[in-house]
């Protein structure tokens, strides 16, 4: 799909008015004299927080914070990248878009793309050849020996990229690809010991990643010998991002199925088609993106998700869940049980039992019922009484009625429990939960209460930053609590260096900073919070002068006298609420490590939020750069924001673990 002018794009947004375009998925009304309101399609909810301008041709959701023009409203509903929310809306409006074949930047890019294309293309025959010749019988006996035969190697295009320095280099020089076009496709790299370039994999088995329209994208090489790393991946290029492409795609689009299977790698995918299933797809060395779920979405009603046995492997699992769900694609899972993954499993009971375990889908609460018998890491199983309640909290958190019934029933019969009380107490924790209580342990009344109070307070949308500061005045020594990562923690997780880096940097782990705040004034005003602390003079009292103090900064810098209405009209509500953030702290009566654990966790929140937000912001300007033809920077800026998201995700997945 080729670029997009601005002057289409423009177009496109002023024949599609945002009240049409929304009114088809969401039903509005005037609330207000300016804007629309209706259940938000974007997130659950009861009463109204969706919010539509016709004035400025916005919507905004209150509850969920997303928000945008006409087209980011199709990207978000229909799942489809910008260009395509383009085209659907243009199509809508019936206007056609025509590319600027004369913006030379554009047609250079293109260019670019073609060239490497082309080379890569090459590269996947260069490889094929090698791999059916005689410098190809080491790759041809390891691959027989893990079972995988010509009809397969075939169907996925595999390889064998030599040992030797530079030959895939020749082979494709003598075919007249020129250097560049190696380069800009990650096959050849500079040497930095002599003049020339040598080639990025040697003596691997290769995997081709191809797209839907069988463009191949990317290499993935798989060392054949016990020696450097398992996997190489080929780099982000002009043509290849990481994070965005999936490995069996095409071979999955073929197999014409409605529903796929998600593995974690090259061999698991290969392991599948062994038994003749070729409807399956691996994101490519990290966890799934929302951008690879998007594009499975397309072609599927559901999938199922097969993830690796260890400990990373189901966390993986319950997240693609979580991406899958949020997008409403009905999402189940396969667990293998006694293997690490699918070709561990083949090899140890066969193809007929792999045939039948990927006929029995888990649902979620299922799935993590099954995970609660058996701990990954020891292989112990868990004492009975811990397993029972842990179920039960399971259990409680099941939406559906009649599947809570069916598996209390299961769960009755399987610790010989009297069904009824299972069920009583099921519902008893479930009524709790809702309530937004604790859900674990007995708690008496006076206990309820306070625990309702804590969740109040943690879970108001509302003056989160200010909650934090809020939290200095009970316990200063707060302000120099780090918030870090070991490396052991993020042992197990299948993650870039970059993304590692990032998680073990200051930027992640360094105490709470004015820079974890979103607006000028709240960083001013958590300066000053921060600094008293430290210092060990801050109070309610002084926390509260200075709300008025950066209020007063502020005022001055602003010339318009609507911005500073607003502007003490916020600081006004600020005050208010911390009267109130402070009073229920204090009524909850935390201990010490509660204030911690709270204070902790909510920073965490804002700080990952704001990355996930920066990254978002970072890739709608890639998106801009793209389309200006600046796509070096623009291929920076995507890959910065994917290992921004992709660490918010894992820092997450690390704190609600435990
Ligand atoms: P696995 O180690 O489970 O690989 O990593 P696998 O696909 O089962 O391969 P075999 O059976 O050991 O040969 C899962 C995926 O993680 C990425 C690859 O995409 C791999 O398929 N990975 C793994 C890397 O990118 N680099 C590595 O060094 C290892
Ligand atoms: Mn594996």
């Amino acid at each position: 799909m080729g670029l997009i002018p601005q002057h289409s794009i423009d177009a496109v947004i002023n024949a599609n008015d945002i009240v049409d375009v929304v009114s088809r998925y969401v039903r509005l009304e005037k609330k207000s004299s300016l804007n629309l309101f209706g259940l938000c399609p974007f997130h659950e909810e009861k009463t109204p927080s969706f919010s539509v301008s016709p004035g400025k041709q916005i919507f905004y959701c209150f509850g969920c914070h997303k928000g945008g023009n006409v087209i980011k409203f199709i990207q978000e509903i229909e799942h489809l990248t910008f260009p395509e929310a383009v085209r659907f809306l243009a199509e809508r409006a019936g206007i056609t878009i025509e590319e600027t074949e004369e913006d030379s930047h554009w047609r250079e890019r293109a260019d670019r793309q073609r060239a490497a294309s082309e080379a890569l293309l090459e590269a996947a025959r260069f490889f094929y050849t090698k791999l059916e010749s005689s410098d190809g019988l080491e790759a041809r006996q390891y691959l027989d020996k893990r079972g995988v035969d010509r009809a397969l190697r075939r169907r996925y295009g595999l390889g064998y990229a030599p040992a030797y320095g530079e030959t895939l280099y020749d082979g494709l020089r003598k075919r007249g690809i020129p250097d560049s076009a190696m380069l800009d496709a990650g096959l050849i790299a500079k040497s930095s010991r002599h003049e020339g370039y040598y080639d990025f994999f040697r003596h691997r088995v290769m995997f081709p990643i191809i797209d839907a329209r069988g463009r191949v994208l990317a290499f993935g090489g798989r060392a054949i010998r016990d020696r450097g790393p398992k996997y190489i991946n080929s780099p982000d290029t002009v043509v290849y991002q990481k994070g965005k492409h999936l490995f069996g795609f095409p071979q999955a689009i073929n197999a014409s199925f409605r529903q796929w299977f998600i593995v974690e790698g090259y061999m698991d995918v290969i392991a599948l088609a062994k038994v003749g299933v070729y409807h399956v797809v691996a994101p490519l060395g990290t966890a799934l993106t929302d951008y690879q779920a998007r594009s499975v979405g397309r072609h599927v009603d559901g999938v199922l998700l097969l993830m690796d046995s260890d400990r990373a492997g189901r966390e993986a699992a319950l997240k693609a869940h979580e991406i899958f769900e949020s997008m409403e694609v009905p999402a189940k899972f396969i667990l293998l049980k006694e293997a690490k993954d699918p070709d561990d499993y083949l090899n140890k009971f066969g193809s007929q039992r792999l045939t039948a375990s990927l006929r029995t889908p888990l649902d979620k609460t299922e799935y993590r019922l099954e995970l609660l018998k058996t701990d990954v890491d020891t292989e112990i199983a868990v004492p009975q009484a811990d397993y029972r309640n842990r179920a039960i909290d399971i259990l409680a958190q099941e939406k559906d009625g009649i599947k809570r019934e069916i598996y209390a029933g299961r769960l009755a019969k399987e610790l010989q429990l009297n069904a009824t009380s299972l069920v009583n107490e099921i519902d008893r924790r479930r009524t709790l939960l809702i309530e937004g209580k604790e859900s674990s342990g007995i708690a008496t009344a006076p206990r309820q209460a306070e625990q309702r109070r804590k969740r109040r307070i943690s879970r108001r949308p509302a003056g989160r930053e200010l909650f934090l500061l809020t939290l200095l005045t009970f316990d200063r020594s707060l302000a120099q609590l780090r918030l870090g990562l070991s490396d052991s923690e993020l042992r197990g997780f299948a993650v870039t260096d970059d993304v590692k880096d990032l998680l073990l940097s200051d930027e992640a782990g360094s105490a709470i900073s004015p820079n974890d705040f979103g607006s000028d004034f709240m960083q001013n005003l958590a300066q000053a919070a921060i600094e008293e602390a430290i210092s060990g003079e801050l109070t309610l009292a002084g926390l509260d002068a200075s709300i008025g103090n950066s209020l007063a900064r502020l005022t001055e810098s602003l010339h318009e006298e609507e911005d500073r209405e607003r502007l003490a009209k916020s600081a006004d509500a600020l005050h208010t609420l911390l009267i109130r953030q402070h009073r229920e702290v204090t009524d909850a009566k935390m201990t010490k490590d509660e204030l911690r654990n709270i204070f902790l966790d909510r920073l965490a929140y804002i700080r990952m939020s704001s990355w996930t937000s920066n990254a978002e912001r970072w890739n709608s300007e890639a998106h801009e750069l793209e389309l200006s033809g600046d796509g070096q920077e623009a291929e920076r800026l995507y890959a910065k924001a994917a290992t921004y998201t992709m660490a918010a995700e894992t820092f997450r997945m690390l704190i609600q673990g435990d």
